[in-house]
């Protein structure tokens, strides 16, 4: 039935571990496709997502075994360029596999991703990073067919891009010559894939103006592990939580520096943050304070947050702003704010949110990962039963979420 059902309000007391971050491990997994051996991931999060991930590899060939939150990959016996359209069309990061493929095999044929809940998700940057590097590609049948000899190019991309930055990386580390990625995306994720190819033997570093320099080489190697870090969504997902519940909560298994903007936009918004090395302790005692917001790359605040930041400023004192500036039409949790009593009105990218003084049990229903988050903190705050459909989107990208929330003395539950 996927439904979880949460009576409200409540406030969230307690301490919650933070999981390993979503966006970090999946092109970690892809990049183990590059040079065949062994590989151990470590604080994996359990998500659909993840399994997704492991599926796809094991269709290209790969051995994959899952212990406790550790995944050891075996690429030796990859042998199969492709990723499928009924499983990319579940998972966009399926896409990952692109570069990975290009440099271990010299060709590939993946799926187009397609869009996804809010709209047209395009990869015209990776096919033209790819192109640039010697890849010659065509769309056949809603597949991107690619092949050839890469060597090393200046990319520059028009807009700072998680995914294609990740390919780019991924194809460049043993094509001949020298790549280098102007405008490239920051993302703390980025930094740990770029740390993880340099453990297999790449040559990678980011100069001052924060630029990326791949230096390709030949000999790889393989055995090697790596810790994924935090996911800084999902803390700042349990931040908001804390926030909009006037809660007093602890995180462990956090990094602060990940999440500056998170917390400075939370202090000027009343919340009382504590942080010591990765435990990060927030109190919230009043209304927050409307607090105008716009999302941007990193270190700016991430869209993964915006549908949890409206949910927050539904309560706020006053009028805030929440604008999107990385994807115009992620939207889709605002019909169903309005449906829990919030008032918002929507303008293109531009949502203006009048505070109310409270929000009131609805159904509602999911329609992405972070719209879902966002349904669940409304939830914990609204007055009644809210029940949320479709939950199937959220366990993409949070794990054991109602546990984590039933653990902090919500009262949450999921009905089978
Ligand atoms: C990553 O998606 C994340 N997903 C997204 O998180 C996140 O919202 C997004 O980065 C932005 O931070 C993963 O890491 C698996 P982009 P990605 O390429 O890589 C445009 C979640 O909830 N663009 O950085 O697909 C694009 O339309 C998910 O965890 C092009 O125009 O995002 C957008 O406006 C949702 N052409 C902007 O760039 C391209 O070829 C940033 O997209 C690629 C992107």
């Amino acid at each position: 039935m996927d439904i979880i059902s949460i009576i409200g309000p409540n406030q969230l007391k307690g301490s919650v571990k933070i999981s390993g971050a979503k966006n970090a491990v999946l092109p970690l997994m892809t990049a183990c496709i590059i040079h065949p051996g062994n590989y151990k991931i470590n604080n994996v999060p359990m998500l659909k997502d993840t399994l997704t991930m492991c599926k796809l590899l094991e269709m290209v060939g790969a051995k994959v075994k899952i212990i406790n939150d550790s995944v050891l990959i075996d690429t030796k016996n990859c042998n199969s360029p492709l990723a499928p359209y009924e499983l990319v069309k579940t998972m966009r990061a399926s896409f990952y596999v692109l570069g990975p493929f290009m440099a271990r095999f010299g060709e590939a044929q993946v799926s187009l991703p397609g869009g996804c809940a809010w709209g047209p998700r395009p990869v015209d940057f990776h096919i033209k990073a790819l192109e640039k590097m010697g890849a010659q590609i065509n769309l056949d049948g809603g597949y991107i067919n690619a092949k050839g000899k890469l060597k090393g190019a200046d990319i520059t991309f028009a807009k700072s891009s998680v995914g294609a930055t990740g390919n780019v990386l991924m194809a460049a580390i043993n094509a001949k010559g020298t790549t280098r990625i102007f405008n490239s995306a920051k993302e703390p994720e980025i930094d740990c894939l770029i740390e993880f190819l340099n453990l297999m033997g790449g040559n990678i570093i980011r100069d001052k103006n924060q630029d990326i320099i791949i230096k390709g080489v030949l000999d790889l190697k393989d055995n090697i592990e790596i810790d994924v870090i935090p996911d800084r969504i999902e803390a700042g997902t349990f931040m908001i939580a804390a926030a909009i519940t006037k809660g007093n909560i602890t995180l462990t298994n956090v990094n602060p520096n990940h999440l500056e903007i998170v917390i400075d936009k939370l202090r000027a918004c009343g919340c009382v943050i504590e942080i010591s090395n990765n435990t990060l302790n927030i109190k919230m005692f009043k209304k927050p304070i409307s607090n105008d917001m716009v999302t941007d790359i990193y270190p700016g605040f991430p869209t993964d947050l915006q549908a949890q930041w409206m949910a927050l400023m539904c309560l706020a004192k006053g009028v805030s702003k929440v604008i999107d500036n990385i994807y115009i039409d992620r939207f889709t949790h605002v019909a169903e704010l309005i449906r829990l009593g919030a008032k918002i009105k929507l303008e293109k990218n531009i949502a203006k949110v009048s505070g109310v003084d409270y929000l009131s049990a609805a159904e509602v229903m999911s329609t992405d990962i972070r719209a879902s988050a966002s349904l669940v903190l409304s939830g914990l705050i609204a007055k009644g039963n809210t029940k949320i459909s479709r939950v199937y989107h959220i366990d993409r990208g949070y794990e054991r979420i109602e546990e984590k929330f039933k653990k902090l003395n919500a009262d949450i539950n999921r009905l089978k």
